[in-house]
């Protein structure tokens, strides 16, 4: 059996809200990508979304808010650099790590002492969250390590019945999760690239962020799951190869009898099969993870992605596709 599938109709809202409050889950699109929500405020069903996901107990889950929610239930303190992005971002694709309020739940914030918290600017992620009345724990709706869902069929694809009900949002705008900050520290640190780049963070501080890998050196623990180098990965093996180099691949790997997937703009000739790839960044991070998912699908033997730009606004969509390759082939 799988989950039903609906538009987010006033009806369908009302249904999603019933099974929250009943402590089961939901798939809740945002203009990221899909969540796998439930009731923040209950055990139970948070611990519903790690035995789903198949993910370690340990990692926090970022909480949804509506807009204009009272975040003093979560956030023990609300720091001027909290107050400026929010200003400038919410509702979008922003995460803000805060000092935890004395009742969230450990469950909630992997037994840290900060919590994580969105208001996500999807039309139907702010329908649900307002007719709830409450905060929505969700991490993306894929299994621990995979790749994220940026439709509603994904959800489904890969949950089955453990998640009864599917909002359908549409395929996600941004494609790729949200930019998190971390304003629990004194200088605020980048702890996940996103759509929100570190330029957009700096000129709304009017300061300086530190990126993670400054920070990186100092901490050994991962505090970001997406930072565990691993994840968002195909089961089919995965290679970052240059533009300059890529028909050469192709050949090479076909000399060795293995079909090839390939994802570049330019089409390097000799693949079983090509996609052509976004030349603007943000067009591409919309359409990665479907076409992950697509081309992982092929049966091909071996994935070659050309590696895309250097430049700041590849930033986010390299650190994606980095992750994806060194997690690949693992099936
Ligand atoms: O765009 C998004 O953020 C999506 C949509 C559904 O909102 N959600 C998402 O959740 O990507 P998830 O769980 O896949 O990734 C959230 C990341 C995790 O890596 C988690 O470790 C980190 O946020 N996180 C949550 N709370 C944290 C905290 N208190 N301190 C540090 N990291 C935290
Ligand atoms: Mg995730």
């Amino acid at each position: 059996m799988s989950a039903r599938i609906l538009p987010p109709t006033p009806d369908a809202i009302a249904q999603a809200v019933a099974l929250l409050r009943a402590g089961q889950l939901v798939g809740m699109p945002t203009e990221t990508v899909y969540g796998l929500a439930a009731d923040a405020s209950d055990a139970e069903a948070v611990a519903r979304i790690f035995a789903a996901k198949g993910r370690p107990n340990d990692h926090p889950v970022i909480v949804h808010v509506a807009a204009g929610a009272d975040l003093s239930r979560w956030a023990a303190s609300m720091p001027d650099a909290a107050r400026r992005l929010m200003d400038a971002f919410w509702p979008g694709p922003l995460t803000l790590i805060l000092p935890r309020a004395a009742g969230v739940l450990d469950a909630v914030t992997g037994g840290q002492d900060t919590v994580g918290l969105r208001c996500p600017s999807h039309p139907a992620a702010q329908a649900l969250l307002a007719a709830f009345g409450g905060g929505l724990a969700a991490p993306s709706a894929n299994r621990f390590g995979r790749v994220s869902p940026t439709t509603a069929a994904h959800v489904a694809d890969e949950f089955g019945d453990a998640v009864p009900l599917v909002l359908d949002g549409g395929p996600c705008e941004v494609g790729i999760e949200s930019t998190i900050v971390d304003v629990s520290t004194p200088v605020p640190i980048l702890l996940r690239p996103g759509h929100v780049s570190a330029l957009a963070l700096s000129e709304a501080l009017g300061g300086a962020v530190l990126t993670r890998a400054q920070v990186d050196a100092q901490r050994s623990v991962p505090r970001v799951s997406g930072s565990l180098s691993a994840h968002y990965a195909p089961r089919t093996p995965l290679r970052l190869v240059d533009a300059g180099r890529l028909a050469d691949e192709v050949a090479a790997e076909t000399a060795r009898g293995r079909s090839v997937g390939v994802w570049s703009r330019q089409n390097p000739g000799g693949a079983a099969c090509w996609l052509e790839a976004p030349a603007d960044p943000e067009r591409y991070a919309q359409a990665l993870y479907a076409t992950l998912r697509d081309l992982d699908g092929k049966g091909v033997d071996v994935l070659l992605f050309e590696q895309p730009p250097a430049a700041p606004a590849w930033t986010a969509v390299r650190d994606r596709l980095g992750r994806a390759a060194v997690g690949s082939g693992q099936a």
